[in-house]
């Protein structure tokens, strides 16, 4: 039996299943984010040996010096960064994630965010429930058609190629993508293009969705450099991680019309904004809730009590993340 803190409640049975197998689970009974210092005063001289963290609580050597007796932590995420993973191996202690599970729910949100933004619709909706709609217009806010266009895709790892057979087949979009390397299995799927330059990519694409890891390379992938290479005509979508783009230089790109629009799930400075994202008509803001659909919550809650029973049984956990 293995004692474990849960940093916030979860859906789905994750939590029964643990404690079905036996392990003592204390769960955080703030209704909200724990901050740093309420993390560090709940698991403080209290001998947990598992850890279930959100992907916006630091496991970092702050928190890792304060649970001598941690052995695996289960983020409650497929995305990791949250993680000081080359320190967590460092102890020894295993680091679990909940990779696959997610990914058609974050490829349908991309799209739907994709579609949002492309077609105005949460601004015509604004626009209508303030009683402007005073009768058909031809010039009535004009959006963009997806067919024939072509979608340049950054990262096409699982769900960047969900996104990429989505755009291809419900759409007739082109599907380009740049990667550290090529994918073998989307050109398996869908005819595309790769390329091995960000660049080439974002010169080309019409819409360019954003499906990396967060990791040194990957911070601000997306600068004011790169956002002067994309057409005036394009739009930015991601729903990966905030960080990869510079959210000043983005702010400023969309107010001088350096590109056309913007799709964002996740922000840099999570969840504040940057002054002046809120403000522009030109983009549509989710509070990353990209994989936030009951089933897939709920599944993600029984991977981590998978991972988690797995350890504490002497097996290794389904989904063990090592340090690159
Ligand atoms: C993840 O699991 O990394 C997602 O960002 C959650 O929405």
């Amino acid at each position: 039996m293995a004692k474990i803190f849960v940093t916030r409640a979860l859906p789905g049975t994750g939590v029964e299943q643990l404690r079905a197998a036996g392990h003592e689970v204390v769960v955080s009974t703030k209704n909200g984010q724990l901050t740093k210092a309420e993390l560090h005063e709940m698991v403080r001289d209290q001998s947990f040996e598992g850890l279930v963290t959100l992907l916006s609580d630091a496991v970092d050597n702050e928190l890792l010096a304060l649970m001598p007796e941690l052995k695996v932590v289960a983020n409650y995420a497929v995305g990791y960064n949250n993680i000081a993973i080359d320190l967590a191996a460092d102890k020894g202690i295993i680091v679990t994630n909940t990779p696959g599970v997610l990914t058609d729910t974050v490829a349908e949100f991309t799209i739907a965010l994709m579609l949002s933004v492309v077609k105005r619709i949460p601004e015509a909706d604004r626009f209508t429930r303030a009683g402007q709609y005073d009768g058909w217009a031809p010039e009535l806010l004009l959006g963009s058609d997806l067919k024939g266009k072509t979608l340049g895709i950054l990262g096409a790892g699982r769900i960047g190629q969900a996104v990429a057979q989505r755009a291809h087949f419900g759409f007739g979009m082109h599907v380009i993508y740049s990667d550290m390397q090529p994918s073998g299995e989307l050109e398996k799927t869908i005819p595309c293009q790769y390329f091995t330059e960000t660049d080439s990519v974002l010169a080309e694409a019409d819409v360019v969705s954003i499906h990396v890891p967060l990791v040194p390379a990957t911070t601000h992938l997306i600068n004011a450099e790169r956002l002067a290479h994309m057409k005036p005509t394009a739009y930015l979508i991601n729903t990966s991680r905030g960080p990869v783009i510079d959210e000043v230089a983005l702010v400023a790109a969309l107010q001088s019309g350096v590109i056309k629009g913007a799709g964002l799930d996740v922000y840099e400075q999570e969840p504040l904004l940057t002054p002046g994202l809120a403000e522009l008509e030109s983009v549509v803001l989710t509070p990353h809730s990209a994989s936030a659909s009951e089933e897939t919550r709920a599944k993600m809650s029984e991977m981590v009590a998978d991972n988690l029973i797995a350890y504490f049984s002497g097996v290794v956990p389904p989904n063990v993340v090592l340090p690159a």
